[in-house]
């Protein structure tokens, strides 16, 4: 069996970028605005605490105890479990949209050296033409994004996924801090910080709820098998539930100070929050062609930024599925990452399709594109799904005396992560699933 070793830093580091990607810099944003800001952010944390970090402790231990890919992992709790492990193919329809926004990533940074839009009708012409004509555009893009992401799968655990990550991880830190004190010399960072945190309950609804829950899985990069497969490649000597802690910690910090940054630009310049997914690629490129000199400098680096979180986290969304066929069908890594990677590349360009003005009928199905198919199922449904399965699994079938490990890093902290992973995290997502089929209305 293949198995090569993370450093320990290199681990945190390679986690932590999983974990940190277009959910944090991108998604988190628009959700929050399109939710009405801080009652969001309230319900978003408690699910990240009760939920998302018990669920990642469980990830990181049956990783560290099966020390394979995911379905060889499940085999070792119980043969019969194998099939779970499939869930490491979740990280491939992931891919096949998140490489096309990761496309889109780099078109804005190419197109963004040629100047900025200077109004709102401007920039959404722009954002419009990409996605609805340029279609030979998009894929150029989605093809390399797709040839930057198996260049480092396929330098393997340590020459590839921990080397991007040492660069990319300090270097994203510094630009996002670096842009935040930035913002905070704006008066409206006041504004931008009380929208984040004061929560308006009038505004929450369930189906903010819902939202939170299914965030909190993809922010963290759970029920795909990412954490497993990365936890599979770390020496014992590890304290798992503190790595968990740290790693959930820098996630939800990066996550807030994007909003914080976000928010407070868009304020600034008299926009609304609540833009959806454009408000990355509509609502900033007009504020920083606004700002002036500084503006052009700041736009560059913050979609420098959203380029690098994308990629890290990207690995992790393919490594799992090629680590699998290495083991399971002896390819090479070479073999098994371009096999995987044609895959999703394949697949995404019907995503990018399923966008177009001229291709987007027939690539849509019950009257959804494609592209939000495979993003909802996957962030709604199969990742929760996968998620409890994981929670299950180590709260009922491992025995209690493999799970000696963790309850002596965690001391008392231990049975209240026990109740949450065996009651707690079921039953939230028992909820969402419950709620997704219509069968109740929350
Ligand atoms: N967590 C990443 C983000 O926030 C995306 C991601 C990477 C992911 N690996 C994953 C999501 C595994 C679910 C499962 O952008």
């Amino acid at each position: 069996m293949n198995r090569e070793l993370f450093s320990k830093w290199g681990f945190i580091l390679a986690t932590i970028g999983s974990a940190v990607g277009l959910g944090n810099i991108w998604k988190f944003p628009y959700i929050t605005g399109e939710y009405g800001g801080g009652a969001f952010v309230l319900i978003y944390l408690i699910t990240i605490l009760f939920v998302g970090i018990s669920i990642l402790i469980a990830e990181m231990f049956l990783g560290n105890f099966g020390k394979s890919d995911p379905v060889t992992t499940f085999e070792k709790v119980n043969p019969s479990m194998r099939w779970f492990g499939l869930m490491a193919f979740n990280g491939l329809i992931i891919m096949t949209f998140y490489s096309v926004v990761i496309g889109w990533i780099f078109y804005y940074i190419y197109s963004s050296i040629n100047g900025l839009p200077t109004s709102v009708s401007e920039a959404e012409k722009e954002f419009k033409t990409l996605i609805g004509d340029s279609v030979a555009i998009q894929i150029a893009f989605h093809t390399l994004a797709t040839l930057i992401v198996l260049h480092f799968v396929n330098g393997g655990i340590k020459e590839g996924i921990e080397k991007l990550n040492r660069i990319l991880m300090p270097a994203l830190m510094v630009i996002l801090f670096g842009i935040l004190l930035y913002s905070f010399t704006l008066p409206s960072f006041g504004k931008a910080f009380e929208f984040l945190f004061y929560p308006h309950w009038e505004k929450l609804s369930s189906e903010a709820f819902i939202r939170a829950v299914g965030h909190s899985f993809f922010t963290l990069s759970l029920g795909m098998g990412a954490i497993i497969t990365y936890s599979a490649s770390v020496s014992d000597r590890v304290n798992i539930s503190k790595t968990a802690l740290i790693v959930a910690f820098f996630d939800t910090l990066i996550a807030l100070v994007a909003g914080l940054i976000i928010f407070t630009l868009l304020f600034q310049f008299g926009e609304e929050p609540s833009k959806g997914p454009g408000l990355v690629f509509i609502s900033m490129p007009v504020i920083f062609s606004q700002m002036g000199g500084v503006g052009y400098f700041l736009s560059l680096l913050f979609l420098i930024a959203l380029a690098m979180a994308g990629l890290t986290s990207a690995v992790s969304l393919v490594e799992p599925a090629v680590l699998y066929v290495i083991n399971r069908f002896g390819l090479t890594r070479f073999k098994a990452t371009i096999l995987m990677g044609s895959i999703y590349w394949f697949i995404g360009i019907f995503a990018i399709l399923s966008y177009s003005n001229s291709y987007g009928e027939f690539w849509s199905f019950f009257g959804k594109p494609l592209f939000d198919i495979f993003e909802t199922t996957t962030d709604s449904l199969l990742l929760p799904l996968s998620g409890v399965i994981i929670a299950v699994v180590v709260g009922y079938i491992i025995k209690r005396e493999n799970l000696n490990k963790i309850s002596s890093e965690m001391g008392g902290v231990f049975s209240i992560w026990y109740i949450s992973i065996r009651f707690i995290a079921p039953i939230a997502v028992i909820f969402l699933m419950l709620n997704l089929f219509g069968i109740i209305e929350l």
